[in-house]
């Protein structure tokens, strides 16, 4: 069984203080939360506040973004050993809101994958189709190619560290969550690609069970986002292939994130 992760992104929402005031109530309704991995990622400025919050607790925080450098001239960037520095340790990495209005690319995508890994944070890597790609029955090609041409350069033993993120772009923010059932269906696309491309190569392949016990294809853990709601959490979570979530929205309050983590 692979330990889901229950992921919220905050996006540009809540100030340190109102970061503060989050923790204060979510605190208590997750103290015996010990299924699974709890992971929030504020904003840059509300790390530090988040990381105090959630001191001596099981929750995680996350970055949403991460340069691919260790530092430099990159105006505007954040760098892996910043966002380790204020305690830190997962970095969300490609959403499909960077890629839509930063230019973020499946290369930009694995570049700070790398990073991440680099310093030791634990990659969210977000994959997903939009509409027009879904209706014109595109949906795994394009899966197919942004694991290739973005995080399939990962070594099999890097790959088993980071997690994958399936997320329907159509269903960011809409309401329309994607159907367990569709959602699955994507998991198992990305889950197969993984396993022809870890599998074949031997050597890899042995050097990945031999560290996780397990080959790189069962070991990753793909999660769901788009739209997930108290409401829903418990039916997409029955599916086996969906080894946890990424909530935007619903998971700026304590309350809702707090039942969607003990769905
Ligand atoms: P949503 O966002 O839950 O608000 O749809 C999900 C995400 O963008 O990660």
């Amino acid at each position: 069984m692979r330990k889901p992760i229950m992921a919220g992104n905050w996006k540009m929402y809540k100030t340190p203080a109102e970061t503060t005031a989050f923790f204060e109530k979510f605190r208590p309704l997750v103290e015996k939360s010990e299924h699974c991995e709890i992971v929030i990622c504020p904003p840059f400025t509300s790390l530090a506040a988040a990381v105090d919050a959630a001191k001596n607790t099981r929750t995680r925080i996350g970055a949403q973004n991460i340069g691919w450098a260790k530092e430099g001239a990159f105006t505007g960037e954040i760098s892996g050993p910043m966002i380790v520095a204020v305690g830190a340790t997962y970095a969300i990495v490609g959403h499909s809101e960077r890629r839509q209005y930063f230019n973020e690319t499946d290369e930009t995508v694995l570049k700070r994958t790398q990073a991440a890994l680099e310093f030791g944070l634990t990659p969210i890597v977000c994959v997903g189709e939009r509409l027009e790609e879904r209706e014109c029955g595109n949906t795994d090609a394009v899966l197919v190619g942004q694991c290739h041409k973005g995080i399939f350069g990962l070594t099999g033993q890097q790959f088993a560290k980071i997690a994958i993120a399936y997320e329907p772009v159509w269903a960011i923010g809409t309401g329309k969550t994607a159907t367990p059932e569709i959602a699955a269906d994507a998991h198992r696309t990305i889950r197969g690609q993984v396993r022809e491309k870890f599998g074949k190569e031997a050597a890899e392949a042995i050097q990945v069970r031999e560290k996780f016990g397990k080959e790189a294809a069962e070991a990753i853990r793909i999660l769901y986002g788009g739209s997930v709601k108290p409401d829903n959490a418990r039916t997409l979570m029955a599916q086996p292939e969906i080894d946890g979530v990424l909530v935007g929205g619903a998971s700026l309050d304590p309350v809702g994130f707090a039942s969607i983590v003990n769905f």
